[in-house]
């Protein structure tokens, strides 16, 4: 199982209660990502994932920010799935820019976290992200949704 440094780790905890404090990511346990994942659960693995990887790798990347932003970048706060809802589609397409408005709405966002909320679908959205950070949660999020999407099927499947 991956697992960060101890140090770390006990890093990680402390900027999640953090946001979870101060924000209102509790109401993205009501929704589902990929699966049978919350928003939730899928926004504290790409953080924990986002973490790892630039452990592993040695990454000069700002821990803080980089926890931030991939814990807050699907922030939309709502069910992408009720076709009922109000929200823009394509999801894909416009969920960023909606996290990104709600994160403002809770938190004063350093340039960092603002360019990991904006570009994390790239290259569905057409900008690249503009830093390392930015990167990596691009690539966390896809490993994450990846996996969610492959456990889904094995349980059909079982
Ligand atoms: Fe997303
Ligand atoms: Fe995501």
């Amino acid at each position: 199982m991956k697992r960060l440094s101890v140090e770390r780790e006990h890093f990680f905890w402390n900027e999640i209660n953090e946001i979870c404090a101060k924000s209102r990511m509790e109401k993205s346990k009501q929704f589902y990502q990929h699966g049978m994942t919350s928003v939730y659960s899928h926004s504290l693995n790409v953080a924990y994932e986002s973490c790892y990887l630039a452990e592993k790798f040695h990454l000069q990347v700002d821990y803080d920010a980089l926890i931030r932003g991939a814990f807050l970048h699907d922030y939309f706060l709502y069910d992408w799935h009720d076709k009922g809802h109000k929200h823009k589609r394509p999801h894909g397409f416009y969920h960023p820019g909606v996290a990104l408005q709600n994160a403002m709405e809770d938190f004063s966002l350093s340039k960092i976290e603002k360019d990991i909320i904006k570009k994390h679908m790239f290259p569905l959205t057409v900008a690249p992200p503009a830093c390392l950070e930015a990167w990596v949660v691009c690539l966390a999020d896809k490993v994450c949704s990846t996996r969610e999407t492959m456990q889904r099927r094995k349980e059909a499947v079982l």
